[in-house]
């Protein structure tokens, strides 16, 4: 995170009485207090569309923090961050409510000499993304006249490319690309963030990261909780909507871009565009021949017992709804041609896991022909982010004794052995990122397109199949065994979970 001071500003919350707000948003915001680096002049606005008022708020927000922190809670940072706290009440369904907010907010930047500058964070569901921000724009409050405006939007962007398109055209009638600040926490990980430090600050990765050394590239994000009260929303998303164009889809690009020309936020987006939109666009049969879909039936995840995963409360009881996704992608370019990549995400599963996994070709076996070796491990470079931050090496070495005797090793290198820090949600260098004005993190609109585009073909063939070729698997195992046919008839396998 960069150490900078950001401007006065207002930051104004969108949704302050929902789950995002207290799970993540203001224990990212007392982490930025707690490091000094929230504005000298700060205001935080949280917007309800009833009945709220600020006393009842900075409470809700008090046992919120207490519960969700990252780290212990000193009462004096915490009380001066929420003393900073105002609740507005504003209703897009009442347009009248925005006039009046506008008034008020006017007044209380006055009081609080915050200069006018504001950032808009929309923590609310993705139906009231563009209501909020057109009551926004009538009201004149995205214009920026010498002060800065900025709106956060939170995932998901959009259901599918032609929602995405029609969301990011909407917006872009309002404001400009560079006001807007998508939001996916994965970018804010340490780990995330690292991936272009290894590959561009070190000299011996970059050479080999490509179709010459590489055999193929998985990248897996498991869970072990179920879909637990979210059904409602689950049933209409399913995993690979919820996961694949963002999550896996950031980490896929970083592992895969091209070197940018400046650590800014003009090339780096760029280039992860660039690569988004090299992705091969399947048919509808290629994307049923190059994914696994699957759902959870009753099991035991360590030792809590999972129920079928269509027994959940607002879930259809013929639902086809994927609780995982597997996928076989290819980019179309010329350092990965022939490089497959293989995602995989899911719930209910026997292990939470981040990881990309790049595989390397084998070496020659030739000269070990003559000895008592009868095959090479495979060499993998890992780089995780769940369960623990860090990147670990596997290779060859010899076992000690007197014949030449070989075996896998592991080399790992832990965030937290050599970096004393505290964990973090990801969310607070986001959120420095957007008032410091630097959105090198946040995705760009053609990274979304370019990301659902890839994804369309997916969604199109997994609906017209219904029910055919939905695999079912029991929650705690590690996902459906059809999962590991994508990779064994091309003579490869997922690694372990377990
Ligand atoms: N929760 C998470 O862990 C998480 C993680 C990543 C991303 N997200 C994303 O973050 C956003 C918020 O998630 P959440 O879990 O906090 O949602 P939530 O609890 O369902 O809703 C947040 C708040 O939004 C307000 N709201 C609901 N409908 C609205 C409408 N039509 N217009 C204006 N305000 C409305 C409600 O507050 P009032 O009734 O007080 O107005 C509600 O408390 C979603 O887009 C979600 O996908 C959430």
């Amino acid at each position: 995170m960069a150490q900078d001071k950001p401007d006065p500003c207002s930051f104004i919350i969108f949704g302050v009485t929902g789950d995002l707000t207290h799970r993540l948003v203001i224990p990212a915001l007392y982490n930025l207090a707690a490091g000094g680096l929230l504005p000298d002049k700060f205001c935080v606005v949280g917007v309800a569309r009833k009945g709220i008022t600020s006393e009842v708020l900075r409470r809700d927000l008090m046992t919120g923090l207490r519960k969700f922190a990252t780290r212990p809670v000193d009462d004096a940072i915490a009380e001066q961050l929420l003393s900073c706290v105002t609740a507005i009440e504003a209703d897009p369904k009442d347009p009248a409510s925005f006039d009046t907010m506008r008034e008020r907010l006017d007044a209380l930047e006055q009081a609080r000499g915050t200069g006018g500058n504001r950032l808009f964070y929309l923590a609310t569901p993705p139906d009231a993304f563009l209501p909020i921000t057109r009551e926004l724009g009538r009201t004149g409050m995205l214009k920026e006249n010498g002060m800065w405006r900025r709106l956060v939007v939170e995932k998901p962007f959009g259901t599918d490319l032609a929602s995405a398109r029609a969301l990011n055209k909407a917006l872009l009638e309002l404001l400009t690309e560079h006001q807007i600040y998508r939001i996916d926490h994965y970018l804010g990980k340490e780990t995330v963030q690292n991936i272009l430090v290894l590959r561009f600050a070190n000299g011996m990765f970059e050479p080999i990261w490509n179709r010459n050394h590489i055999d193929h590239v998985q990248i897996t994000v498991d869970e072990r909780l179920g879909v637990g009260h979210r059904g409602s929303f689950y049933d209409t998303t399913g995993a690979l909507r919820d996961m694949v164009p963002n999550h896996l889809f950031q980490l896929l690009s970083l592992v895969a871009m091209e070197p940018p020309v400046k650590f800014d936020a003009q090339s780096v987006r760029s280039v992860k565009a660039e690569v988004l939109s090299a992705i091969q666009t399947q048919s509808e049969r290629e994307a049923l021949h190059n994914s696994v879909r699957g759902q959870y039936v009753a099991g035991k995840v360590g030792d809590a017992e999972i129920g079928d995963y269509r027994s959940i409360a607002q879930v259809q009881p013929n639902s086809t709804t994927e609780t995982y996704a597997a996928l076989k992608l290819t980019i179309d370019n010329w350092r990965w041609a022939g490089v497959p990549f293989y995602l995989r995400t899911g719930k209910a599963l026997c292990t939470k896991r981040t990881e990309i996994a790049i595989k390397f070709k084998h070496a020659p076996f030739a000269m070990f022909r003559d000895t008592p070796v009868h095959q090479l491990s495979q060499n993998y470079m890992i780089i995780s982010t769940e369960p623990t931050e860090g990147i670990e090496l596997q290779f060859n070495t010899k076992v000690p004794g007197p014949t030449i005797n070989i075996d896998g090793v592991e080399m790992k290198f832990r965030y937290k052995d050599y970096f004393k820090v505290e964990p973090s949600t990801g969310y607070e260098t986001l959120i420095h990122d957007c008032m410091i004005g630097d959105n090198i993190l946040f995705q760009r609109a053609d990274s979304v397109e370019a990301g659902w585009q890839a994804v369309q073909p997916f969604i199109d063939a997994w609906r017209n199949a219904g029910a055919d070729g939905l695999h079912t698997y029991a929650a705690g195992s590690e996902g459906p065994a059809k999962a590991d046919e994508l990779l064994a008839r091309d003579g490869r396998s997922w690694r372990k979970l377990g």
